[in-house]
């Protein structure tokens, strides 16, 4: 018997800003499981090349991406944070695994589809092979629990049948990858248009709160969020405005379902709309001020990716070395 912790890995795409979605569905999860697992918590920025960057807002979404994490409670003492092109071994991994990863099993991604619709203008073959480059993320570091949102179960299954189809061509070299979807918060929805998820790259403010909104604003869009022309609260899923702020509500209160619409019982949508506001407001305030300091700190940032790197890079390095003798690869001759 080994005490050795099992490996966690999970990451977000600087795109956008990080918002009360992300933090439910993942971050909020990542700093619950943290002390469990060896964890590594990666920043990847490779990802976010797939839709257009602007380099100088990229490159400070990065480090108030990681800021934003430690201000959220992940310890960056006890996990590693990475930026995932400060590993080289990721992209490495991925052009192995894509030699063994179908185009039909790629053209079935959701997300593809997706993104591919809205960014019409740009479907890059690397928006194609994103899940390839994110089953690289995962087997690199050997992970054994990947908490994310439901959007990325698709994402996840790929991962895992790509390392049993490595497993089975070669031999036994990655753990297979259990997903973790929260129960509650895996799917919030967007505060205008309630029939889509939130997303942190949203066009339109209004759609999603962000970490870093100041209390007015994240007043004013719970305020402005679309619900229906009912008035009783119950929580129903074909009322999918009201079911939205009633999950946000047990998430940021961590109550269940049950209860909050015990709370709200009688009470009208505006009551619900203001409360959560304010508890809203009252939780992200600790997150915020403690953001606001640790983004003052360029040495302490730069010094957590420096270790996070070398550590992250070592344990790639293995499994990368690892791959390349099983598939045939001449190692470097000493
Ligand atoms: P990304 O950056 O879109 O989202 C980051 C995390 O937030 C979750 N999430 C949500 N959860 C609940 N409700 C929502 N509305 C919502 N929106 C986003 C996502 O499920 C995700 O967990 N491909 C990934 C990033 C990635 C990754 C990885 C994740 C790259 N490599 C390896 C895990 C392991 C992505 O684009 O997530």
């Amino acid at each position: 018997m080994t005490n050795k912790k099992k490996i966690l890995l999970s990451g977000i795409q600087p795109s956008g800003q990080l918002c009360i979605g992300n933090y439910a569905g993942a971050l909020k999860n990542w700093v619950n499981l943290q002390e469990e697992y060896d964890s590594i918590f990666l920043i990847v920025d490779l990802h976010a090349l797939t839709v257009k960057q602007i380099p100088s807002e990229l490159r400070n979404r990065c480090l108030s991406f990681l800021a934003q994490y430690i201000a959220c409670g992940i310890n960056p003492d006890k996990n590693t944070i990475v930026i995932q092109s400060h590993v080289p071994e990721h992209a490495e991994l991925a052009w192995v695994l894509n030699t063994i990863t179908s185009f039909g099993e790629l053209s079935r991604m959701t997300q593809f589809k997706d993104k591919s619709k809205k960014h019409s203008n740009n479907i890059n073959v690397g928006l194609f092979t994103y899940p390839v480059l994110m089953a690289s993320d995962i087997l690199i570091y050997q992970a054994d629990m990947v908490p994310v949102g439901a959007d990325q179960k698709q994402h996840l299954e790929l991962a895992r049948d790509l390392a049993g189809r490595f497993n089975h061509n070669y031999s036994d070299t990655f753990p297979i990858p259990e997903p973790f979807i929260p129960k509650s918060g895996a799917r919030i929805m967007s505060l205008q248009e309630p029939e889509k998820k939130m997303s942190k790259s949203d066009e339109n403010v209004n759609n999603y709160i962000a970490l870093l909104d100041a209390p007015d604003v994240i007043i004013k869009k719970i305020k402005r969020a679309v619900t229906d022309s009912n008035t009783d609260i119950v929580y129903d899923e074909k009322r999918p405005g009201l079911a939205n702020l009633l999950t946000l509500y047990t998430i940021l209160t961590n109550t269940t379902i049950d209860e909050t619409v015990g709370h709200f019982k009688g009470k009208m949508y505006s009551q619900l709309k203001s409360e959560l506001g304010e508890v809203c407001v009252e939780y992200l305030k600790p997150m915020q001020s403690e953001y606001n300091r640790i983004i003052q700190d360029k040495v302490y940032l730069n010094e957590i990716l420096k270790v996070g790197a070398e550590k992250a890079r070592y344990k790639a390095r293995r499994t990368l070395s690892k791959v390349y003798r099983k598939i045939g690869l001449v190692p470097l001759p000493r």
